[in-house]
């Protein structure tokens, strides 16, 4: 049956339209600035949840236990929570979780590489950390736009122009503020938005009981003097003061991830959390446009692509069931459709997708650009796999990041060696961790950035495979990929370095440095030797 002309364009709008209303995001935060807590008041907003705690509930009994076993039950309920979609001002919102805490590891930065922006939440108290540093390091390979929270103004927090300072200085994003706190702690009166002349007064659990606000327009409102008093006239001088020592706002900046809004508030009161939604859905950009190695694909293309960036291992061990979390790049997935499978080049039918509307999860019907769908599978799922419809479309810019920490390998019984080179290899093929191979023989080495992902790693090495590992610490500090246009260097390079070299789960050499001063030197004397610290998925 041939489309005729009307509804082929029909067609296309609306694929055009629904792209153009997602906003695909996850946040970046050092663990207990309050990520949590303002995801919980997102979901609210969104009607996505009822109740306040709802999210909270489920952290907590993520993190009353360190035991893995017990973290392993959770596994079904973390899956439930990977993605959250909700609707909010007829946009359709993806937050996509960043694990922290224990649960921190390599998935935290490749989550990152599947949104369109980035919310960065701030404790006021303590200022820029070092996971957000991490984090926002990773943004900055795509440009990703960042929206900024300074949360916890109700406590007594630094000072909010030293507190922007730092974000520009440490993390090199300039900061313009688009509402400024009036006071701190027990003198916290609200926030003035410097873009609407308008000020948000704060009640402490006010806003949590759902109930309106009271908005004061105009900073010369004599109700200010009314209720602030002196604070009024104080806080009259301190915007003057803001706006002529702070960047204004522009889009463009904002972007081309060169400059982050600011926003200022308190999650646990509700308080700034829906000007930050706004900010999202007015400002963060929809779907981008997404490189493949055959050209740029449009998010508004009549036919359906996507690509994996993480794989969570299922409930029951027993089975290998795996969920592969695809993000739709382009085109409209519908249930029951045959998508391609690009790496092993069949085509496979989808009848269980999963989506992630609310806290349940329900079968897709239907998912657009900037949505993530689930896909059961049994291990024939990578992370960097791509799937399209016809046209052969390989997404790139899915990467594996050099590790933090490194572990050698040793085995209780020899004879289990095999097993462990099998689990071990699925275990990177999931992005659980990664393995490399010492070129001089040797045990194998594991790297993370996460220290959980060891414990996870023996823990279903023994139950799936059967393998006792033990992990031993060792002596490196950083691994970087290696690259050389001339191949007489690089054969130079590999026997005089030996010592130093591995290779990776996918057969890619890696350069095993003990500190950074040894990484330095080494790329100092091999200048044509490349060092990379992210690699592409094979
Ligand atoms: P995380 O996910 O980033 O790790 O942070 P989370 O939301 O769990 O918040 C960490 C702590 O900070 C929690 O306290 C939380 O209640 C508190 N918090 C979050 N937002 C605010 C805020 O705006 N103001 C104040 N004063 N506190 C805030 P906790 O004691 O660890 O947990 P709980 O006992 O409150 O649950």
């Amino acid at each position: 049956m041939t489309m005729d002309n009307a509804a082929r364009i029909a067609k296309g709008d609306r694929i055009a339209a629904e792209a153009a209303s997602r906003r695909t995001f996850a946040i970046i935060s050092h663990p207990d600035a309050g990520k949590t807590t303002l995801t919980e008041k997102l979901l609210l907003f969104g009607g996505a949840i009822q109740l306040a705690g709802t999210v909270k509930a489920r952290k907590a009994s993520r993190h009353a236990t360190s035991d893995w076993m017990e973290i392993e039950k959770q596994r079904g309920i973390s899956v439930a929570s990977s993605v959250m979609q909700f609707p909010y001002r007829e946009h359709v919102i993806n937050l996509l979780d960043t694990p922290g805490h224990q649960d921190f590891s390599e998935d935290t930065y490749r989550v990152l590489t599947a949104v369109d922006s980035a919310l960065m939440v701030i404790d006021a108290a303590k200022g820029v950390e070092a996971q957000t540093i991490k984090l926002l390091d990773v943004c900055r390979l795509r440009d990703t736009p960042i929206i900024t929270f300074i949360n916890k103004l109700d406590r007594e927090a630094r000072d909010p122009m030293e507190l922007l300072d730092e974000v520009e200085s440490v993390l090199k994003i300039q900061c313009a503020p688009v509402t400024w706190p009036i006071g701190m702690g027990k003198r916290f009166r609200g926030v003035y938005h410097l873009l609407r002349d308008e000020i948000l007064l704060f009640e402490a659990g006010r806003a949590e009981r759902n109930q309106e606000l009271e908005l004061i327009r105009g900073l010369d409102s004599p109700r200010l003097d009314e209720l602030f008093g002196d604070q009024a006239a104080e806080l009259r001088e301190e915007v003057e003061l803001v706006r002529g020592a702070s960047h204004g706002f522009e889009l463009g900046a904002f972007l081309a991830g060169k400059q982050t809004p600011v926003f200022f508030g308190s999650a646990i009161n509700n308080f700034g959390v829906r000007e930050v939604l706004n900010a999202l859905v007015d400002w963060a950009p929809g779907p981008q446009p997404r490189d493949a190695t055959a050209r740029l694909v449009n998010p508004a293309e009549e036919k359906f692509s996507g690509f994996v960036f993480k794989i969570q291992a299922n409930m029951d061990p027993a089975h290998r069931d795996r969920i592969a979390f695809l993000r739709v790049c382009s085109g409209r997935f519908e249930r029951g459709m045959r998508i391609r499978h690009l790496r092993l080049g069949r085509d496979i039918q989808v009848s269980n997708a999963i989506t992630f509307m609310a806290q349940e999860r329900e079968q897709v019907e239907e998912a657009y650009a900037g949505d993530i769908i689930g896909l059961h599978n049994h291990g024939n799922i990578q992370i960097g796999d791509s799937f399209s419809l016809g046209e052969e479309l390989q997404f790139t810019g899915i990467p594996y990041f050099a590790p933090e920490l490194f572990r050698r390998v040793r085995i209780r019984n020899p004879l289990k060696v095999k097993q462990l080179h099998k689990g071990l290899q699925q275990l990177a093929e999931e992005g659980a961790t990664q393995v490399f191979k010492p070129l001089n023989g040797g045990d194998l080495v594991l790297g993370a950035v996460g220290v959980l992902q060891f414990e996870v790693a023996a823990h279903r090495l023994q139950t799936e495979y059967g393998v006792d590992a033990v992990f031993e610490p060792v002596n490196i500090y950083t691994a970087r990929w290696i690259s050389c246009a001339d191949a007489r260097m690089l054969a130079d390079f590999e026997k005089k370095l030996a010592d130093n070299l591995a290779y990776d789960g996918a057969g890619n050499l890696a350069y095993l440095a003990s500190s950074r001063v040894n990484l330095d030197l080494t790329q100092e004397r091999w200048p044509q030797v490349q060092f990379h610290a992210t690699r592409e998925h094979a």
